[in-house]
């Protein structure tokens, strides 16, 4: 592992999950009550976690919310990281890496995901950028083959074919210094319309893990409407990262549809918040991380 790399929280943190055979939630974030929500759970049940943004909280907010959120993990009483997911053009990445709050990197590690490109352009750019991340200490992860299907706060990369990650291509990026792994494996971004639809191949899984085993950690992208029994079965593959969107946003969503206009701002939002923290603490139980901090 790179010197450089020796402190980082986010590898320390998927190091320890994989030692003791549990997951720790990577959970969308795109607003001040899921944050709030994240640490009062992580509190609560003495739990880590990683806080996901999208790029596209910088294109809202610019350095705003980052560091909003960079200092909610750097306070917490627990470790909780803080990840940028899908970054998908080398300038944002450039820009993220290279983002401060309060003198520390902003973010622990970025996703470099090039998969929108051919797997040799694809290769070649994160390669470049892993390097550009390991020298400020922060962590990185790929996708290789691509994850079908889309979601708020992603650029708009729906209408590409998915294309199941190979063992053999798992290699291919981990040689790239990648410290995280992303496989698709049947798992998709966005709905699957029913747990019945939900088709993944664990056969695939394992062999990825296989290979990965040792050299990265690996991450579950796509898990909602995930009952329990599936989740922990992608640990048991060797998952160590799982992360969520509407998995612990959904009731969240359906209040908010319901009472905006109807009950004050600030109960929509402090009922919010108790939602979205209510299912963060389910899951930390089915995922077993709750404890381990
Ligand atoms: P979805 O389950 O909505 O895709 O979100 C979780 C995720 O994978 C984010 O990268």
């Amino acid at each position: 592992m790179p010197e450089k790399l020796k402190n980082n929280r986010a590898i320390a943190m998927l190091d320890a999950a994989a030692d003791g055979g549990y997951g720790v939630l990577g959970i969308v974030s795109y607003n001040l009550e899921t944050i709030v929500a994240a640490v009062r759970a992580a509190e609560r049940k003495r739990s880590p976690i990683q806080i996901l943004l999208f790029p596209w909280a910088i294109h809202y907010a610019n350095g705003l919310l980052v560091n909003l959120a960079a200092d909610a993990c750097r306070s917490a009483s627990v470790p909780i990281t803080l990840h940028m997911d899908h970054a998908q053009e080398e300038d944002i990445i450039v820009k993220a890496a290279d983002m401060q709050t309060q003198g520390q990197n902003s973010f622990d590690s970025i996703m470099i995901d090039m998969s929108h490109y051919e797997k040799e352009e694809n290769l070649a750019k994160t390669k470049k950028l892993v390097a550009h991340c390991h020298a400020r200490g922060i962590a990185t992860e790929a996708e290789p083959g691509r994850i079908e299907g889309g979601e708020d706060g992603v650029k708009d990369t729906a209408e590409l074919e998915g294309l199941l990650t190979t063992p053999e291509e798992a290699q291919e990026f981990i040689d790239t210094g990648i410290d995280f792994l992303a496989p698709a494996f049947g798992n998709v971004h966005g709905n699957y319309y029913g747990v019945k639809n939900i088709k993944l191949d664990y056969p695939r899984l394992d062999s990825i893990h296989r290979k990965a085993k040792g050299q990265v950690r690996i991450v579950l992208h796509g898990t909602n409407e995930f009952p329990p029994d599936i989740l922990q079965k992608c640990i048991k593959s060797g998952v160590t990262r799982i992360n969520v969107n509407k998995l612990v946003l959904h009731k969240y969503n359906a209040y908010v549809e319901e009472n905006t206009g109807k009950v004050p701002l600030t109960e929509l939002m402090e009922k919010g918040t108790q939602l979205i923290q209510g299912l963060i603490e389910e899951h930390m139980d089915i995922i077993g991380s709750t404890g381990k901090a």
